[in-house]
């Protein structure tokens, strides 16, 4: 009776141990989940991992709302990844979801989703809140052009997986290259950083990273240039920045 009660207690310690700090418990994720969408306002009760698209379509909108939509995006992801702790990252993982049955597809694009945003509000977000009007605008007005890099980038993987690497430089390169044309260097590395941290290729493709100019591209002259690359060597500090704006607001 006794060894039997022992082995229950190691067991369960093992469970739990495990699932708090290496598995993605889909009761929290959808809790977390139910709150990032409250926070949103959003009334579908399918948005989430089984519906990307229609989480998408939501942040996209709001991102087009100028810096005032991407504030509520930034706030709501952020208590996301409070309310996840560190069952975080290994929800964050598309093998996750395709375990749980979701196709390839939609984990990758929840993921991706999460992804992005992830940049766009932390590592990324200097960048993204002092050239939010530009991006924002390249986010609509290029719309179909970013489709394609994306769409060129499905297409090449399929025909050849083992073309990961390549097929994501290639479309760093495609998407950087509309911000660029419209925002300048610093947009253009902003552009290509969120593209490569969507696609969570740390691991697979090391080599991949994005240079604050595009291969090929010219860079302008060089005080602007020294000036940008200031601001990359700067540590970020998205908390301060958002008190800020936040407090900028009436
Ligand atoms: C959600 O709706 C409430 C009530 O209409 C509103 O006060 C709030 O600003 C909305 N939140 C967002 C992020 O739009």
């Amino acid at each position: 009776m006794k060894f039997k009660v022992s082995i229950l207690l190691i067991f369960g310690f093992l469970i739990g141990s495990a699932s708090s700090s290496n598995l993605c418990i889909s009761k929290t994720l959808s809790f977390c989940q139910y709150g990032f969408n409250q926070n949103l306002n959003v009334t579908s009760t399918t948005a989430d991992w089984t519906n990307p698209g229609t989480l998408s379509f939501i942040i996209r909108s709001y991102y087009l709302q100028g810096i005032d939509g991407l504030l509520p995006v930034c706030n709501a992801r952020q208590q996301f990844a409070q309310c996840l702790g560190d069952q975080y990252d290994s929800c964050m993982s598309k093998l996750n979801f395709i375990a749980s049955g979701e196709s390839p597809e939609d984990a990758q694009a929840y993921v991706q989703l999460f992804r992005t945003m992830e940049f766009d509000c932390d590592g990324g977000f200097i960048q993204s809140s002092r050239n939010w009007p530009c991006i924002a605008a390249v986010l609509q007005t290029k719309e179909d052009m970013l489709n394609q890099c994306r769409q060129t980038y499905n297409d090449a993987l399929k025909k050849d997986p083992s073309s990961l690497c390549q097929s994501s430089a290639d479309y760093e390169t495609c998407y950087r290259h509309f911000f660029f044309t419209t925002c300048g260097p610093e947009v253009s590395w902003w552009a290509c950083e969120r593209t490569r941290r969507g696609l969570s290729i740390d691991t697979d493709c090391p080599m991949d990273t994005c240079s604050l100019v595009a291969s090929g591209v010219s860079s302008g002259d060089a005080t602007s240039s020294e000036g940008v690359q200031k601001v990359f060597e700067m540590k970020t500090n998205a908390a301060l920045v958002m008190r800020q704006l936040a407090a900028g607001k009436h």
